[in-house]
């Protein structure tokens, strides 16, 4: 009957190489970036002229190759001889967001050890020294996610030949920025759009390559592509890729089809709603409101909308009472004037503190 013949042995497995489907990955080359990249590095080459650089804020949405097209743009200038002189130092600010993380991290990079026992301050002035026998190249990726920018503002005012390449989700960050520090970014802006349709397919066929043998149907994979492309987001197709695979093989089975794609993609469908999505929704609305605190839950949305966000002002409201839960945000209610009575929506720092101006106020502490 043949029953078994189309059965994965014990020993086999659809995966060429998993790795590849990770979001970390780096494809090479990295296609549909020539124009973007290209502007990045005008930006960095003064510098090889022992010149001073420019300051790029690169902004668009997520899951579209930021982060990655720039760390091809520093991996690039390590590998090429006239740029001995230049340093390249990669800021991840999610992670790392305030500034005494930011120079501890930047101290790491420069192999300065000692940074037991001192204070942001002393290790500022340490790591510029030393920066300033190069010229440096700082990216500073989600830098709407930091807490203060006194870094920034120092580093602007003391290093003196640099570019600074800022990363962002959308560029209304900058519009909040303390104007001492607007004034000496002044930043030229990098759109990144979107990939349309044939490129989505583009990037996932080479990832497929990467990470498969030869055991996709057509139909399944075009999906995946057609998924992806309506989610904007490359890594949904990394991820539907994967599942998908992984699926197949549950099954034993020597091809991954339409109905393991469908299942990854329901999966998706459920991820995104209980933490993907919310979570993603969430950050963003936290950022507006960061950058907006103190202001009316209408205002609130109106920036929300600007920026890009879909949702209702009903869901909005409630994402908001989630975070007010989470004690990320406080808000008060206010009666009387044009509105009635509305909501004041107010960002919460870390340790639960109010968050307005403070953080820009200490820039004239140096
Ligand atoms: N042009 C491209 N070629 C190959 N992979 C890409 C490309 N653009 C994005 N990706 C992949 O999509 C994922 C998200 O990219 P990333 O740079 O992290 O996006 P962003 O920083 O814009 O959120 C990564 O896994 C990356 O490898
Ligand atoms: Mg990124």
């Amino acid at each position: 009957m043949g029953l078994f013949e189309n059965m994965l042995k014990d020993n086999e497995t659809l995966f060429k190489n998993e790795v590849a489907l990770s979001f970390d990955f780096h494809p090479k080359p990295l296609m549909y970036r020539d124009i973007e990249q290209k502007q990045m590095a005008n930006c960095i080459k003064p510098l090889f002229q022992s010149r001073d650089g420019y300051s790029l804020l690169i902004h668009g949405k997520p899951g579209i190759g930021k982060t990655i097209a720039v760390k091809q743009v520093l991996q690039e200038l390590g590998e090429t001889d006239e740029a001995e002189n230049i340093v390249p130092l990669y800021i991840n600010c999610w992670q790392k967001n305030t500034t005494y993380k930011i120079i501890i991290d930047i101290c790491e990079q420069i192999d300065y050890t000692f940074t037991q026992n001192k204070k942001t301050e002393e290790l500022l002035k340490i790591a510029i020294a030393r920066l300033n026998k190069s010229s440096v190249v700082f990216v500073f990726d989600e830098i709407d996610k930091v807490e203060d920018y006194d870094f920034l503002y120092t580093f602007l005012e003391q290093i003196y030949r640099k570019s600074i390449l800022l990363i962002s989700n959308y560029k209304e960050w900058l519009i909040q920025l303390d104007p001492r520090i607007k004034s000496r970014l002044n930043p030229q802006l990098l759109d990144f759009r979107t990939y349309n349709q044939q490129e989505t397919k583009g990037i996932l066929e080479q990832r497929k390559e990467h990470a498969f043998y030869n055991v996709w149907d057509n139909d399944a994979f075009n999906i995946i592509v057609e998924k992806t492309f309506q989610l904007k987001d490359i890594r949904a197709g990394l991820h539907l890729m994967n599942i998908s695979g992984h699926f197949a093989e549950n099954e034993a089975s020597r091809k991954i089809s339409k109905k393991h794609v469908e299942l990854a993609i329901e999966k998706l469908d459920e991820l995104s709603v209980k933490d993907l999505g919310l979570e993603e929704d969430k950050q963003f609305i936290l950022s507006i409101i960061k950058l907006n605190t103190g202001k009316k839950i209408g205002d609130l949305f109106k920036s929300y909308q600007e920026n890009g966000g879909k949702m209702s002002y009903k869901t909005f409201k409630r994402r908001i009472e989630d975070l007010e839960k989470g004690k990320f945000v406080s808000t008060k209610t206010v009666t009387g004037g044009e509105d009635g009575s509305t909501s004041i929506v107010t960002y919460l720092s870390a340790n639960g503190n109010t968050k307005n101006a403070e953080s820009t106020k200490k820039l004239t502490d140096y």
